[in-house]
C-alpha cells in the first residue's frame, strides 16, 4: 500500500481526531526511523495505520476476536487493546498486507511485548511521544529517546502499566514480559560498560 492510498483510506474512516494523531505517530515514527537505521518508508506507513482497528466499533472488534481467535483472552477482556492485534488482522485479511514486521508493529503497539524487533518498538514508542501528547514524564521520554532507547522504552512500559493500575485495569503479561526483558537488557549494558571499566 502506498502512503496516499493509507490516507485516502483513513480520512474516509476515522475521525479528524483520530486522523491527525496518526499523521503525528508517522510524524514521529519517521524521525525514530532515521534516527535507528530501520525501513523508513515502512516505519511512514506503519505509524499511518498503527491503529487501524479504530475504523471499527469495539463490539465488532470482540466479535472478529472471537470468530477468528486473533486476540489473547486479556486482549478480549479489555477493549482499549482489542484494536490493535485486531487492526492487524484486518490489514492482512481485508487491505492484503503481509509484510511481517509492519503486522507486527502494529498487532503490539499497545502492549509491546518480549521479543519484538527494533522496528515494532519505535512504533510503540512514536505511539506515546508524538507531539500531540502531554502526559507527565513524556517529555523525559523525549529527550532520552535518540540516546538511550531501552531506558526511553523502560519509561513507557513504566506510565502504561503505572495507568492501568491506577485505573484497576487489566496488565497485559505482554507489557510484563517486555518490561522485564528491558530491565535485562539495561543491566546487561551496565555490567559490559563496568567490565570495559576494569580493563
Ligand atoms: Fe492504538
Ligand atoms: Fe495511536
Amino acid at each position: 500500500m502506498e502512503r496516499k492510498d493509507a490516507i485516502d483510506m483513513l480520512r474516509e474512516k476515522i475521525s479528524d481526531e483520530l486522523f491527525s494523531h496518526c499523521l503525528r505517530v508517522e510524524e514521529t515514527a519517521v524521525k525514530l526511523a532515521h534516527q535507528h537505521g530501520v525501513d523508513v518508508e515502512k516505519a511512514s506507513l506503519a505509524g499511518l495505520l498503527h491503529d487501524f482497528g479504530k475504523t471499527l466499533p469495539e463490539r465488532v472488534l470482540l466479535e472478529l476476536a472471537v470468530k477468528y481467535d486473533n486476540a489473547d483472552y486479556f486482549t478480549q477482556q479489555e477493549p482499549a487493546l482489542l484494536h490493535a492485534p485486531v487492526g492487524a488482522w484486518l490489514l492482512k485479511y481485508e487491505m492484503g498486507i503481509d509484510d511481517f514486521e509492519l503486522l507486527e508493529a502494529v498487532t503490539y503497539h499497545t502492549t509491546g511485548s518480549e521479543g519484538i524487533s527494533l522496528f515494532s518498538k519505535l512504533i510503540y514508542l512514536a505511539d506515546f511521544i508524538e507531539p500531540g501528547r502531554s502526559c507527565p514524564g513524556v517529555n523525559r521520554i523525549r529527550e532520552i529517546v535518540y540516546d538511550d532507547l531501552d531506558t526511553a522504552l523502560l519509561c513507557v512500559v513504566d506510565l502504561t502499566i503505572k495507568y492501568v493500575l491506577d485505573r484497576q485495569k487489566i496488565v497485559h503479561p505482554n507489557s510484563i514480559s517486555f518490561r522485564n526483558e528491558l530491565i535485562l537488557n539495561l543491566r546487561n549494558k551496565e555490567q559490559e560498560l563496568q567490565g570495559y571499566g576494569s580493563f
